[in-house]
């Protein structure tokens, strides 16, 4: 039997086929524009999505027996705010979760309705990237449309909808909306109220592994797949990677170094930081987790290498850097403002601390440690919390460079598991889609049966002394620029 597993990401739809044993047999990536259209917005279009997606699974099925392909299932770029009119029209370009469009509502949720009352109804506060907030700038800045919307989903539900029909969506990607009663798995009416949309608008709520439908009868003859292949809810992309990387069950911990980065903390039990500094959200294998998002961090390096140095080889960029804990260069990863912890859509990068004898090697490993830098304030946050976190998964395409995994665990001081698989949303998604059709008992079980640490990175006592004074200094930069980003 086969499944595909869809990563709906930022900079590309990537689609996984994998076995019932955990093989993977295929792997196609399809890449779609994104657009900025002012500073700090970002947009991408839904049917690019799924023009590409199709197109996508078409190379991936093309040489497989098509009969064996039994579910499909996503892990989706989280947030995004996709609107259908009553023909199932796209009403506008999605709005992203990295957009920073939103502080004026971000503002008017958190300070006028009230930090304590969003955490009461939802288990989390307002931040610029999630839904609800662009459901009140969508009311605000595009009355006429807001008035044509029939249906709010989130990106991958909008693939799921295309193949099946079925107007879903699972609780780990609706917890990013601002919408939804985390704790008890349901809408917050006084949300919907607030955001002046009903229950009807909004998706039906499913488990991550739960069947939602079955493909499309014409969309299974162009693919030559059978008519009853299932298709499975699936789950936010950190979800989704959380899974393929076995980060299920009580107190395991991922990291994810894509476009965004974030830190990912499995619990069985619900619970909140007091600040809401970490997202409390529902976990794809039923109960729940704490993250903190970055808004740029695998993209940090990505604009560095492409838009600056002008170059491809990131191996080699990244291959004369030896001295690790010693840069007098530092680096705020703010290109898109900041999520997780400043909550600060203003924030910008910076490069600080660069003299006469600074070298491109310094710059370049400066992004690299303002990233893991940017992920330790997460982490941070957890232990605060008292949550013990000593070591962790590594995924997203950052993850595959040997440089960052050894700064991250240096830097984080955790040990880092590293697995056989790194596709982390597409190998949990086509796990989900396994769960859905029966082949393991649970998600617990497919992730103990399928998920194989293969080597880890463990972190140098002497490399992690170095790194803490540097993040000790680190620290001090955003308080000290935060109101020179409010002018710039
Ligand atoms: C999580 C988040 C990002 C996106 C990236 O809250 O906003 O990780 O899901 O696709």
């Amino acid at each position: 039997m086969l499944f595909i597993g869809i990563d709906l990401g930022t900079s590309a739809v990537k689609l996984l086929l994998m076995d019932q044993d955990g093989k993977i047999h295929k792997i196609v990536s399809r890449e779609y524009p994104i657009y900025f259209p002012h500073p700090g917005w970002s947009e991408q279009r839904p049917q690019d999505w799924f023009a590409q997606t199709i197109d996508g699974i078409k190379e991936l099925i093309a040489d497989c027996d098509r009969t064996q392909v039994k579910g499909i299932s996503f892990g989706g770029q989280m947030h995004g705010l996709v609107v259908l009119d009553e023909k199932d029209n796209v009403i506008r370009p999605a709005i992203l979760w990295n957009d920073g469009r939103t502080e004026k509502e971000t503002n008017y949720l958190n300070e006028v309705i009230g930090k304590d009352k969003l955490s009461k109804y939802t288990a989390n506060i307002a931040f610029a990237g999630f839904t609800a907030p662009k459901i009140l700038w969508m009311r605000e800045n595009e009355p006429e449309k807001f008035g044509k919307i029939q249906k709010v989903m989130l990106p991958k539900d909008y693939l799921a909808y295309c193949l099946s029909g079925a107007f879903c969506t699972d609780y780990s990607d609706a917890s990013g909306m601002l919408l939804l009663d985390v704790e008890h798995r349901c809408w917050s009416k006084e949300m919907l109220d607030l955001c002046g949309i009903t229950e009807r608008q909004l998706p039906t709520l499913y488990e991550s592994y739960d069947v939602v439908g079955t493909m499309k009868s014409e969309i299974a003859q162009e693919l030559g797949l059978l008519s009853d292949t299932k298709i499975i809810a699936g789950a936010g992309d950190n979800a989704a990677a959380a899974v393929g990387t076995g980060t299920v069950g009580n107190g395991r911990c991922n990291l994810s170094l894509g476009t965004s980065g974030t830190i990912f903390i499995s619990s069985k039990e619900f619970r909140v930081d007091e600040h809401n500094a970490l997202h409390s959200f529902d976990h794809a294998d039923g109960y729940y987790h704490l993250m903190g998002c970055m808004l740029s961090a695998a993209s940090c390096n990505k604009w560095w290498m492409d838009e600056i140095l002008k170059t491809t080889t990131y191996q080699e960029e990244q291959a004369n850097i030896t001295r690790l804990g010693e840069n007098s260069v530092f680096y705020l990863p703010y290109l898109m403002g900041e999520r997780s912890p400043h909550n600060d859509p203003k924030a910008r990068a910076t490069f600080i601390g660069m003299t006469m004898d600074t070298t491109r090697e310094d710059m370049t490993l400066a992004v690299l440690e303002g990233v893991a830098f940017g992920l330790r304030d997460s982490l941070e946050v957890a232990r605060k919390l008292g949550i013990p976190i000593q070591r962790s998964k590594i995924c997203g395409g950052g993850a595959k460079s040997p440089l960052w995994r050894k700064i991250i665990a240096n830097v984080m001081n955790l040990s880092l598991d590293i697995i056989e698989s790194e596709e982390g949303p597409g190998y949990g998604a086509a796990m989900l889609a396994a769960v859905g059709c029966g082949i393991f008992k649970d998600v617990e079980d497919a992730a103990d049966k399928l998920v194989k640490v293969i080597d880890t990175v463990e972190p140098d006592p002497v490399l992690v002394d170095k790194y803490e004074e540097r993040y000790q200094q680190f620290k001090q930069i955003y308080p000290a620029l935060k109101e020179v980003f409010q002018q710039i």
